[in-house]
Parts: structure tokens; sequence; C-alpha cells
């Protein structure tokens, strides 16, 4: 059946993987796997549903890289030892039952850890320049008060810079080994490589930091490092935005020709797919000098890379994630808005976050015309992986 939505279910290659339509499910952090950051058959049952439910592409929940200063938060996954590797084998395992592929995010918290998630260490940063905001984890209940302040970060050494580089290359292997079907690098949202990036977290005046060109630096040394592990058919995805968690405001390229820059030292160093994050799919990314009507994050960096993209936010919902985990209503929306990203040319892939919490078979739904019986999404849902 041919309908408006019909964009959104056409199949596309990425280096050697086919998927079956756009749709991405978007990475959500979960917190269901445990001090010892193994996912049980509870979470690869969860991702299981969102494959059978007919999702193209699943992007994991952000997966750490080390079980020490890595983490940000109790209860998330890891991609650092054989034990997590067994885990992950049984949710890839489910995914692919249902012709489904599926990537990690491979993450570093970076300063948006706490001493609390990662065992009493010191968060580590660019540099040592404390995260404006307050921490919070939904897996510690006492921090949901707003009221807990990052912790000033201890700033990296290049020893130890090389050695996280080295850890991300690791979990690449792992990540093979498990039977992913791409990897994605978590390089938003304000975390360890999007500080790299970002001159107000950043302020190095070693190889990694100065011009725009040598914030890219960890990132790319870390896409090569990857590439290095796993060849050069896995589709290795980076995922880019200019807010962060903890300051929706954050400005990471001032300029279009900033971002094409860091874009275009990240595609050499083997970057083949990007996941342009905003607030909604087509929020413009320099508002400050093109106002509320220019152009998407996806559609500069899909200009700018020749690489496809992905883009995400707001999808069938008509409050954004900061709007509705702070308690706001959010009803159901016609998603007619992502196909017609697609048909624009402005994006490839379209990735859902929340809708995909609160309904597992959006894909089914949607592909009918069927929107207005899609689930809306309230914080509640976040307590279980039902
Ligand atoms: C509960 C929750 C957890 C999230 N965790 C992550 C994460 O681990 N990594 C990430 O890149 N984005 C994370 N996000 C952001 C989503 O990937 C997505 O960009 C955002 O929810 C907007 O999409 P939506 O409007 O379709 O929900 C999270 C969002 C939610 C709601």
């Amino acid at each position: 059946m041919s309908n408006a939505y019909s964009p959104l279910f056409t199949p596309i290659q990425l280096n050697g993987t086919c998927l079956r339509n756009r749709i991405v499910m978007a990475p959500m952090t979960r917190s269901f796997c445990g001090q010892e950051g193994v996912p049980g058959a509870d979470v690869a049952a969860y991702y299981a549903a969102r494959a059978e439910g007919g999702v193209g592409l699943i992007v994991t929940e952000g997966v750490v890289v080390n079980m020490a200063d890595a983490r940000g938060y109790g209860g998330v996954p890891g991609l650092a030892n054989a034990a997590q590797v067994e885990g992950w084998k049984e949710v890839v395992t489910g995914v692919h039952q249902h012709d489904g592929a599926i990537a990690p995010q491979l993450w570093h918290a970076g300063r948006l850890a706490h001493s609390r998630a990662t065992g009493g260490l010191q968060p580590v940063a660019p540099s040592a320049i404390r995260a404006s905001g307050a921490y919070m984890d939904v897996a510690d209940p006492s921090t949901l008060t707003g009221e807990i302040p990052y912790e000033v970060p201890k700033a990296l050494t290049e020893a130890e810079i090389e050695a996280i580089i080295q850890q991300f290359g690791e979990a690449a292997v792992r990540s093979k080994e498990a039977g992913f079907d791409a990897i994605e690098l978590h390089g938003a949202s304000g975390y360890l490589i999007h500080q790299f990036m970002n001159p107000e977290s950043n302020r190095r005046s070693d190889d990694y930091g100065g011009d725009v060109e040598r914030r890219a630096e960890f990132a790319a040394r870390i896409v090569q490092a990857i590439r290095a592990a796993v060849g050069p058919d896995l589709p290795v995805i980076m995922r880019l935005a200019q807010f962060a968690i903890n300051d929706f405001e954050w400005q990471t390229w001032a300029n279009p020709d900033e971002l094409e820059c860091t874009v275009k030292r990240l595609v050499a160093a083997g970057v083949s797919l990007f996941h342009a994050s905003s607030h909604r799919l087509n929020t413009p990314a320099f508002p400050w000098l093109h106002g509320a009507n220019g152009r998407s994050l996806s559609s500069y960096i899909k200009e700018f890379s020749g690489c496809p993209t992905i883009a995400v936010g707001g999808v069938s919902y008509s409050a954004t994630v900061f709007e509705s985990l702070g308690g706001g209503t959010c009803a159901v929306t016609d998603p007619i808005d992502a196909a017609a990203m697609i048909e624009a040319g402005d994006a490839d892939l379209i990735a859902i976050g929340r809708a995909l919490i609160s309904n597992p078979d959006w894909c089914r739904k949607v592909e009918a015309g069927e929107w207005r019986s899609l689930l809306p999404f309230g914080r509640e849902a976040l307590m279980s992986l039902d």
C-alpha cells in the first residue's frame, strides 16, 4: 500500500548492510543492566519487540567503553568485558530473528559523569571545567531533586587520551564479536567526544584543542581506531549535535564553515553515516545566523559529508524530549514531517525515540497510515522495559 508515509518504508543500503526501511530506533539510556552492565533477557526482549514491530535499524542505549570513568549513570551497559559481549549476543540474536539490524552506541560520559556512578573516580574531560546544570540519574532517585552540581573534572593527559581511544577500538572489536551490524559513536549531548568538539569545554593547546579542526581530532582518532578494528564494510555512525543535555543552548559550531570542517575530518577518518541530533528533526542548525527557518543540522551534514544521514527529534509527538521529561503533556502528531524530510533530500533515515518506547509497533501503524492510533509518551513509561 502506497501512501504519504511510504518514503519511510523503502530499503536502503549502508556499506555492507541492507536495511529494510528508513526507521531507526534512537539510542535511549534505560539503566536496566545492573552494576555489572550486562544486558539480560529483559533487555533482549525489549529490543526484539522493536525489531518485531518493523524497525530497520536499532541503535542501542549508550554503551560505555570502560567500567570506570566512562560510566555516567547507574545500570548502564558496557562493552568492556567478555560477560557483556555474551549479554549483547542474546540481544543481537533476538533482533536478527525479526530481520532487524542493530548497532551499539559506544559512549564515554566525560565530565557529565559523577563519582556516584564511576565508583568514586573523578570524572575526566578535555579541560578541568565543570559542566553547568545539575547531575541527575534515573537509577539514583536521590539525584532527581536537581540540586547536585556536576563535579570539576580532571583534564586528561595525552597518555590518558590514547588509552581512551584504545578502549573505543577494543569495544568495537567486542561489538563485532557480539554480531552487531554497525557501530554508532556518541559524539553528541555534551558527553566526552562532544566535549572535545565544543570550545566551552575544550581549552587545550595540544593536538586535541585550539581551532575547530584540532577539536575534532579526538573524535577522528577514535573513528580511525574503530575502522582499523572492524575493517571497511561495517557502517560507522557518528552522532553529532549542537546542544548538550546540561545546556540546551550550547553552540558547538558557530557557523556552517566550522561544521563543514568537523564533518570533512570525520569522513576522512572513516565515518560512513551521520546521526544529526536536534530538539526537532528540522530545528535550524544556526538560528543565530538564519532565524527560525534556517536549514537543519541533518541537511548541512548531508551536503558537507556526501554521506547518508539520520535525522531525529520530536517525530509523532507534540512535545520535545526535554519538554516531556519535564512532565509536559505530549500528544500524538502526524509523522508526515519525517516523510517530507526524506522526500526533500534533507535526510535518508529517521530516528524515533520516545514514540518507540510507547509503541513497539510504531512502524506497522505508520506504514498503514494509522498514526492516530499511536500511544502518547509519559515519564512513567521509563519505569519498566515493557
Ligand atoms: C529516556 C531517554 C534516554 C536517552 N538516552 C540517550 C542515549 O543514551 N544516547 C543518545 O544519544 N541519546 C539519548 N536520548 C535522546 C534520544 O536518542 C533522542 O534524540 C530524543 O529522545 C529525541 O527523539 P524523540 O523526540 O523521538 O524522543 C535519550 C532520550 C530519552 C527519552
